[in-house]
């Protein structure tokens, strides 16, 4: 199996569900070990794997990586909102080209492909919309990360429809859990509060995301890997909807501060107001249900990680924070 983007949040946490779940899997993961990777999220795993530094836009490595494997499930993506807006330049690069190299690369090899992406790439709800994103939801993505991930979804349809590639694809909503980089929402709120800072809210923080933990996101991709039927997408979430606000003060109120004790700081532009999957496909047709069903636990524990592994963030947390803190946020 090779992962691209092992070194990265989501990639790590898969790499490691699959060491333990699925041992029959030798793992070759392909990482590029931008600002966003990093090999120490893999220390717990080091000895089963094999890492390879590398771009997925590497045309040359990518075919003689993917030639000597039975699967890619590629994670690698440029996958930060807030950056897209500063320098989308490397979200085209990555997320486009990397994944049509990948494309290229599986296509002549004729090896199963599993493309990892978001539900972002079906642009953002009412508050008080009844429906929830299916897998027949229009594409109408919101920002340049957003619009490289449809792209690269739109890709991945092309291939299967034209030249009949094995592949599949996931759009997962928001995750949360360990070795997420601290530019993130939850992480960045956790380790303000654990540095003596004060969280930082965008605009009033009504704006919903559904949030799921990174295990169930796992789990499911190994479904769609195991039992998913080919050319097909799947929607993957947890029913985890909740407002920034909310979670928060619930991280407030889970490391002992005051409910108020945050800053209202300056929204993202063209900020999506809602996120909200219906994965009644994935739960019907491959039996899949999440674990991790009362956020306020799997928060907690996620809080109890970063307060342990202070050694894993601390390195970059002071740069984020000077590079939120000028553009005023
Ligand atoms: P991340 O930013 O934490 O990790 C991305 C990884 O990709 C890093 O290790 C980075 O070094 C690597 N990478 C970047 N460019 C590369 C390149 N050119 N070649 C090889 N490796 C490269 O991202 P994440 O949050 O773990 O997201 C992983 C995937 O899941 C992405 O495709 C993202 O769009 C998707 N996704 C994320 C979420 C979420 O909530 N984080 C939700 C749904 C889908
Ligand atoms: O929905 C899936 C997507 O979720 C993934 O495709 C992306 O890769 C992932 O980054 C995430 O995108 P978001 O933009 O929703 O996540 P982020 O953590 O950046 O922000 C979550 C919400 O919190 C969003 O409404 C913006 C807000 N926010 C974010 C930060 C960093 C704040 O209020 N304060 C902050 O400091």
């Amino acid at each position: 199996m090779l992962v691209t983007g092992g070194a990265g949040f989501i990639g790590a946490n898969f790499v490691h569900y699959t060491v333990r779940k699925h041992p029959e899997h030798q793992i070759t993961v392909l990482d590029a070990l931008t600002y966003a990777g990093n090999e120490a999220s893999l220390a717990p795993v080091r000895d089963r794997i094999e890492f390879v530094h590398g771009s997925v836009a590497d045309a040359a490595l990518v075919d003689r990586l993917v030639s000597g494997c039975d699967v890619v499930v590629h994670f690698a993506a440029e996958s930060h909102n807030d950056n897209s807006l500063r320098d989308p330049s490397p979200f085209l690069t990555t997320n486009i080209v990397g994944t049509f190299t990948l494309l290229e690369a599986v296509r002549a090899h004729g090896v199963r492909y599993h493309h990892i992406s978001t539900d972002e790439v079906y642009g953002d709800l009412e508050l008080d919309d009844p429906a929830k994103f299916t897998p027949e939801t229009p594409y109408n993505p919101s920002s340049p990360y957003s619009s490289t991930k449809a792209g690269s979804d739109l890709l991945v349809r092309a291939w299967v429809r034209s030249f009949g590639i094995h592949a599949t694809i996931s759009n997962c909503s928001n995750n949360y859990g360990p070795y997420q980089h601290v530019e993130k929402f939850i992480p960045r709120q956790i380790t303000n509060v654990l540095s003596g800072l004060r969280p930082k809210l965008y605009g009033q923080g009504e704006n919903v995301r559904d949030w799921i933990h990174v295990d169930d996101h796992n789990s499911a991709v190994h479904a769609i890997l195991d039992r998913g039927r080919s050319g097909e997408t799947y929607l993957i979430g947890a029913d985890g909807e909740k407002n920034n606000r909310e979670v928060l003060e619930l991280i407030l109120q889970l490391t002992g501060r005051p409910a108020d004790a945050f800053d209202h700081v300056t929204d993202r532009v063209g900020h999506d107001l809602r996120y909200a999957i219906d994965a009644t496909k994935l739960r019907e047709e491959l039996g899949w249900t999440p674990r991790y069903t009362r956020f306020r636990d799997g928060l907690a524990a996620t809080i109890d990680w970063y307060r342990e592994n202070e050694g894993w963030w601390r390195p970059q947390k002071e740069q984020v924070e000077a590079a939120y803190a000028a553009r005023g946020q």
